[in-house]
């Protein structure tokens, strides 16, 4: 029993496990909770702080930054609860780190998409705000990891990602025992029309979550499908991605303190050539 709607064990959020001061302002998240000491294990200092469900939450120090890992489950119904219950904790500026499947053919596997925007083919999303609602990726946070790939020297591509909540029948791939729907045979060529580069399952629902409450969040997914051609590796291409999550953190906040200083808002090219 709780006594109250806000759920909570111990002072700490049900499902992450962790309260306030367990997490650093900027927050990496994976979906794999195995994907979590893999991120951590590029900072200098880390701290293991819980493992509840699917939710495994390191915070740390990377170049000298706070951060934190929490891993997400799959899709956007896990994915709002670790948000939720983050920015409760105090959690603001949010990374996507995980895996996709392409839909275009100049995409290869292995690559990495930056997603500038999400079409909302997500449930969890429509439970907080209405379906024209845009889910667009934080500005800042986006130019941070193309900065990052830029810096690493990866492949990368940036743009609309299209996130659903079936892997299967969701993203158009066949189904057990050939089950099928007569939308899924345009599903892909339709999205190809409209420029969409990827299929994955978060980001519809991150996007959404962090501009109603006054966040920020960027994603960065490493390609191990091609759907064009059929190819997969898993986990093509997701060192690259973990390097470039944990590069965007420290240039955050390096801008961040960058904005302090400045007394200003946002960062805008001219500012970092004042003096
Ligand atoms: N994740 C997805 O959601 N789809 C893919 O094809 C690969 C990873």
């Amino acid at each position: 029993m709780f006594d109250s709607d806000e759920p909570k064990i111990s002072g700490k959020e049900y499902h992450i496990a962790c309260g306030p001061g367990d997490v650093a302002h900027y927050v990496i998240l994976p979906g794999d909770p195995d994907r979590t000491p893999k991120i951590s294990s590029y900072w200098d200092a880390v701290t293991f702080k819980a493992s509840h469900r699917e939710y495994v939450t390191h915070t740390g120090k990377y170049k000298g930054k706070d951060i934190s890992c929490t891993s997400t489950g799959i899709g956007g119904p896990s994915l709002s609860i670790a948000v939720e219950e983050l920015f409760r904790i105090g959690a603001r500026t949010f990374i996507r780190v995980g895996t996709t499947g392409a839909i275009q053919e100049q995409i290869n596997v292995g690559d990495l998409i930056i997603s500038s925007g999400a079409v909302r083919l997500d449930g969890a999303s429509k439970a907080y705000v209405r379906q024209e609602y845009p889910a667009f990726a934080d500005l800042e946070v986006t130019f941070a990891l193309i900065e990052a790939a830029e810096g690493l020297g990866l492949p990368y591509h940036v743009g609309v990602t299209a996130s659903t909540d079936s892997f299967y029948a969701g993203q158009g791939r066949p189904c057990f025992n050939g089950y099928d729907q007569s939308w899924m045979a345009t599903l892909i060529p339709d999205l190809k029309k409209a420029g969409v580069l990827n299929f994955e399952m978060e980001s519809a629902t991150l996007f959404t979550l962090t501009r109603l409450y006054g966040g920020r969040a960027g994603a960065i997914t490493a390609v191990i499908a091609q759907r064009e051609t059929g190819q997969f590796k898993a986990d093509a291409g997701l060192e690259g991605a973990i390097r470039v999550g944990n590069e965007a953190v420290r240039i955050l906040s390096e801008w961040d303190a960058l904005k302090e200083r400045k007394k200003k808002k946002y960062v805008y090219p001219s500012l970092f050539s004042q003096v």
